[in-house]
């Protein structure tokens, strides 16, 4: 659709932002539903995230979504922010609305959206034991949508067992649920009553994509659910070593297409062409097929 005086900017902030995958996977889906919209990519400086807002508004930009490094620090120059995002303690998606003579800016976050429908494609997770790798952003959205999702048990596994023990105690405190935690050599041991393991870190994410995996095969049993978040490339060392055993395999491709189709929902009440963003992300990645994910 050609930009004229009518058409309505979305867009994606971050430092850096060249490589981001979103404005092609947003135009895609624009362009599919035929809406005289556009999703541009903005370069924004740590420096210059408390101009963001009042930037923003005044462009009368409709709607954000907000990468790395920026969706803890945005949060202070919101109006409002969602209360899971909140319990979170980081936004990925900022939506504007004009209401009462001012424009309210708003913040979600839909990686945790994405994350659980991605995963609730393949499986029920009511009632499962949850092994949740890394104690980082990702981990620390993913926990939080588990504890809205009946899950069994969540235990967190870090390198670093003070973020952990931190990561756990939060949601310990903010939520019914007791989290547990450990480092990785005492994995084995929570392995034995895993239902779903969720990859949280960048082990195996390109260019590391020969790192070693965190659980190998004989590590898992077949009935196991293996979700890594990580997306490029779309089967992961961990993912491989799911297919040697007969895992389910889920992939982070599917995470990163819902979370953008979530916050399209949040910007403008419509349900996202899926097909056409997946295409898009495959296409920039190079991935042919989406059989067995
Ligand atoms: N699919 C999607 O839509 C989607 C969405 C968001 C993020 N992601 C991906 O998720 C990954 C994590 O993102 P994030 O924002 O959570 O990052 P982050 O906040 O930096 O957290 C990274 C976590 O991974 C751990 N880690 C890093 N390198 C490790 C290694 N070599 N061995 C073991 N653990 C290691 C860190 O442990 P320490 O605490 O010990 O340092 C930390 O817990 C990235 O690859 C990102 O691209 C995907």
């Amino acid at each position: 659709m050609a930009i004229d005086g009518n058409t309505k900017i979305f867009g994606v902030i971050g430092n850096p932002i060249e490589h981001s995958l979103s404005p092609n996977m947003h135009n895609a889906n624009l362009e599919s539903l035929g809406l005289n919209y556009v999703y541009l990519p903005f370069h924004v400086y740590e420096d210059n995230i408390e101009y963001l807002i009042d930037g923003a508004k005044a462009l009368n930009i409709q709607g954000l979504n907000v990468t790395i490094p920026h969706k803890i620090n945005v949060i202070k120059y919101l109006d409002e922010i969602d209360p899971l995002a909140e319990k979170i303690g980081a936004v990925n998606t900022i939506n504007f609305e004009y209401k009462s003579d001012k424009t309210i800016a708003k913040g979600y976050n839909t990686d945790v959206l994405g994350a659980m429908r991605a995963l609730k494609e393949k499986t029920d997770i009511k009632d499962k034991d949850v092994l949740v790798l890394g104690a980082g952003g990702a981990s620390r959205a993913i926990c939080y949508g588990l504890t809205e999702e009946n899950v069994n048990s969540i235990t967190i596994l870090n390198r670093n067992l003070e973020r952990a023990l931190d990561l756990a105690g939060d949601i310990t405190s903010s939520t019914e649920y007791t989290v547990n935690f450990d480092d990785f050599e005492n994995i084995d041991t929570h392995l034995r009553d895993t239902d779903i393991i969720i990859n949280t870190t960048p082990v195996g994410m390109y260019p590391n994509i020969y790192d070693k995996p965190l659980i190998y095969a004989q590590q898992m049993n077949p009935n196991m659910v293996v979700f890594d978040i990580v997306y490029t490339p779309l089967e992961t060392g961990l993912l491989k070593e799911a297919k040697k055993i007969g895992a389910t395999r889920v992939s982070g491709l599917k995470m990163f297409v819902y979370q953008g189709a979530e916050s399209f929902k949040i910007w403008t009440g419509k349900d996202a062409d899926i097909k056409a963003m997946e295409k898009s992300v495959m296409k920039e990645s190079g991935i042919h097929s989406l059989k067995d994910f």
